[in-house]
């Protein structure tokens, strides 16, 4: 029976997680569940909402709560990392500082995400630590943002072994589908790049190659744009570029314009959700102790919680099944170093993920590209560190930061503001 940690588990991604918990449920018949989170209150509410879904579905799983991380690590054959650590406060700082200095702030990307990873990779790092006690031989499956640069933090600095992960990929080729009038079903588009800063020219429906470049050509841009997938601006990427781009793309080639845009709407993306949580915890908690609940507009969608699941599934049951994923190079892309972290096709079973042959990256993105990995790099090393300097580098050689003391000023106020979860520095 495998046993599955959940650390994070009173985010309101949860109930989009016991749902992918639930697809698999077959699958996964006898797990254990040891749900993990530093807000009892929150935890205590999915707790008793997976236990009530899952009997209400015959599924057969064991839930048990956990506000101490070894007890919940104990022995796990899998731990799903699902927490953002400073919480929306925090993020809220990721993406107001930079915007004041003229650079994009966003979670994930850019001096933002940098910020991200300072807090994320010391929590991270302990979990890999404790898993080295009592689980050595766990498969840490991580959401938690940003996420390559944790990975390549975790993986150079302790024996665990993490697959990160980024659903970003599957919406993206949901929006290209509809730009490019193909299917969805059967469709399998080569992601290659680094998590978030994905391309692709290569196309397949059901296993035939398509010429995308007559489809790029014929683009007529539609759909509506959310927070982070503006089908506009990807299909105008994809006509100049030539290729498949992914959402966050916009990031990149239209920097100036995303920062009037963000400077302009006045209110963060942390802030937006903190203004709608309580409401949608109220309504989780209210559910919590139905017969068969079914909580609605869940946080990240059905797609973030299966693909996690699915994932387990194939190396649980050895599946060698295909799918986006971060993980070391080992010659994947040639244009970047065997270890750097990168997201790509992969098949994964019980050995893990190993990652297909995909060549070079396309010319037009080969240096951003490039430049983003040394950036996640160098990002790694400062946020495993503490070292101000490699701080410095590392927002110098991101391609959002155009000069010294934009990168100073940024860094200085973002250390001095998430002081307190950042114990390296
Ligand atoms: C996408 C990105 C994730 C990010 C999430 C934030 O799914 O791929 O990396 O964490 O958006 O979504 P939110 O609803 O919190 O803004």
């Amino acid at each position: 029976n495998a046993r599955i940690a959940v650390i994070g588990a009173g985010s309101g991604y949860m109930p989009g997680v016991i749902r992918g918990l639930l697809h698999r449920a077959d699958d996964l018949a006898g797990a254990d569940l040891a749900f993990y989170d530093l807000d009892a209150g929150h935890l205590d509410v999915m707790t008793r909402l997976a236990r009530n879904m899952f009997a209400a579905r015959g599924a057969d799983f064991t839930v048990t709560a956990h506000t101490d991380l070894t007890a919940a690590l104990d022995g796990a054959d899998f731990v799903f990392t699902t927490f953002r650590p400073g919480g929306l406060a925090g993020r809220h700082l990721d993406e107001s500082i930079p915007l004041k200095y003229g650079v994009v702030g966003q979670e994930t990307v850019g001096p933002g995400g940098f910020l991200m990873a300072c807090r994320s990779v010391p929590v991270l790092l302990n979990i890999a630590r404790v898993l080295e006690k009592v689980a050595p031989k766990a498969w840490i499956l991580n959401y938690t943002n940003p996420t390559n640069v944790v990975t390549d933090a975790v993986l150079r600095n302790t024996d665990a072994r993490v697959i990160s992960l980024c659903d970003q990929w599957v919406g993206d080729t949901e929006t290209w589908a509809d730009l490019l009038g193909l299917p969805q079903a059967g469709l399998e588009i080569d992601w290659i790049g680094t998590n978030h800063g994905t391309w692709a020219e290569r196309v397949r429906l059901d296993g035939e190659d398509v010429d995308i470049a007559p489809l790029l050509e014929r683009l007529e841009p539609h759909g509506a744009a959310t927070p982070h997938r503006d089908p506009s601006r990807m299909a105008e990427l994809g006509r100049a570029l030539g290729l498949l781009v992914n959402s966050y793309s916009k990031y990149y080639f239209f920097h100036d314009e995303v920062v009037r845009e963000l400077t302009a709407k006045g209110t963060t993306r942390a802030q937006d959700i903190l203004a709608m949580l309580p409401a949608y915890y109220e309504q989780v908690a209210g559910q919590a102790d139905e017969k068969d609940p079914d909580p609605s507009g869940e946080r990240g969608g059905g797609e973030h919680g299966e693909f996690a699941v699915d994932v387990i599934c194939a190396i649980a049951r050895d599946e060698q099944r295909r799918f986006i994923v971060n993980t070391p190079n080992r010659g994947s892309i040639s244009s970047l170093e065997d270890d750097a972290i990168v997201e790509v096709p992969a098949i994964i079973g019980r050995q893990g993920a190993v990652p297909l042959v995909m060549g070079e990256l396309p010319r037009q993105v080969r240096g951003l590209t490039q430049s983003i990995h040394e950036y996640e790099r160098l990002a790694a090393d400062a946020a495993v560190t503490g070292d101000r300097r490699l701080a410095l580098r590392a927002l110098m050689a991101h391609p959002f930061v155009r000069g010294k003391r934009t990168a100073e000023k940024i860094l200085e106020e973002g250390l001095a503001a998430h002081r307190g979860d950042l114990p390296q520095f």
